[in-house]
């Protein structure tokens, strides 16, 4: 059985990756991950404002610059960031150096700038392509969709430019017109869409009246709504690679988002509460169905049921909503 898949041209021996977050920052673990079966990993994020903070740390450092208190306060602490620019870097050095597997470097950020740099030295450092994560909250009325999504088209634009390995763009679901966006970012270069960033949702402390950060990790349910925009996209996108995030939790989960078009499949929140074993039993359960179905590579399974091949095009759209909300009696 064949479940090797071509992500962004990255050949990865099955779908299963390790998405984006702490669980790449300590080597060791790191291993646990390649010998629970992960086929990549995607690094924690490096965020511009701590490209920028330590930038800024290290130029007044160097000037001996008397700055001011209120202009230190303008950027988050250093400390509040988990690994240091050139930790960054060099982990992902380790990573390449001490296993065989393919790294994603990550890039969070809102603004096209001297930041963008660490795209080229991730590369230089080893990464085996790039993910972007543009994590954008417009407030302001006066901005437009438009201009909300030309942003990341020019921050994309100008990583491109700068490096030759493969980028992917991380995305919000909450755009109005998601497949004319898509297309404009395959028109940037973007050579991959990840669906969908998860937008942790602040809370409001009642008592102490304060904006309460919590994280919270997903459940399988958080899958639908990729299914969907999976099957749409990969239907008006067969030359882009698509990889799903938010809800991978079974075999289950991730035959169906195979099937809705995905090439590859990131586990985050099934990792940090099951553990590495979490890839294992996944993978497990993955090549048990397919044997069962007769299946016998994941390319003949990917897409299967996207919006042009699915008998039912119109379960994915407008029809489906008004059956759902008609099938139900009190
Ligand atoms: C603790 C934690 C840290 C994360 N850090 C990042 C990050 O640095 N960059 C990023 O793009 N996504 C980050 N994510 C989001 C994950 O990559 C992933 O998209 C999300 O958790 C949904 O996948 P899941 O359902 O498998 O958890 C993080 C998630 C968690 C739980």
């Amino acid at each position: 059985m064949d479940l090797s898949v071509n992500y962004m041209g990255l050949k990865l021996k099955h779908p299963l990756m390790v998405g984006a977050s702490p669980l790449v920052e300590d080597l060791d673990k790191v291993k646990k991950l390649e010998d629970a079966g992960a086929s990549a990993v995607v690094m924690n994020s490096l965020f511009e404002e701590q490209i920028l903070a330590e930038e800024d740390a290290k130029f007044r450092h160097e000037q001996d610059a008397v700055v001011s208190a209120e202009a230190a306060s303008y950027f988050p602490d250093v400390d509040d960031f988990l690994m240091s620019l050139d930790k960054y870097l060099n982990q992902i050095a380790q990573i390449k150096k001490s296993t065989s597997l393919p790294v994603i470097a990550s890039l969070n950020g809102v603004s096209v700038g001297g930041w963008t740099k660490y795209a080229k030295l991730s590369q230089e450092a080893g990464a085996d392509a790039l993910e972007l994560n543009v994590y954008y909250l417009p407030t302001s009325p006066a901005e437009t969709g438009r201009e909300v999504e030309n942003r990341t088209l020019e921050i994309l634009k100008s990583i491109k430019d700068s490096v030759s390995i493969p980028v992917s763009v991380k995305l919000s679901p909450f755009i109005s017109a998601l497949p004319n966006y898509a297309h404009l970012l395959a028109e940037a270069g973007a050579d991959g869409l990840v669906l969908f960033n998860r937008f942790y949702q602040p809370s409001i402390n009642i008592e102490e009246l304060e904006v309460a950060s919590v994280i919270h990790f997903s459940d399988s349910s958080e899958l639908l709504l990729r299914l969907r925009w999976l099957a749409i996209l990969d239907a008006t996108l067969p030359k882009m690679s698509f990889a799903a995030t938010g809800g991978i939790h079974t075999a289950e989960g991730a035959i169906q988002a195979i099937m809705a078009g995905a090439d590859a499949l990131q586990m985050v929140s099934a990792v940090i509460r099951v553990g590495p074993s979490a890839i294992k039993s996944v993978y497990q359960g993955m090549v048990e169905w397919m044997e069962k179905h007769e299946y016998t590579s994941v390319d003949n399974m990917r897409g299967s049921m996207n919006l042009s091949s699915c008998p039912d095009a119109s379960a994915f759209e407008r029809a489906n909503y008004m059956r759902v909300l008609r099938s139900w009696r009190p």
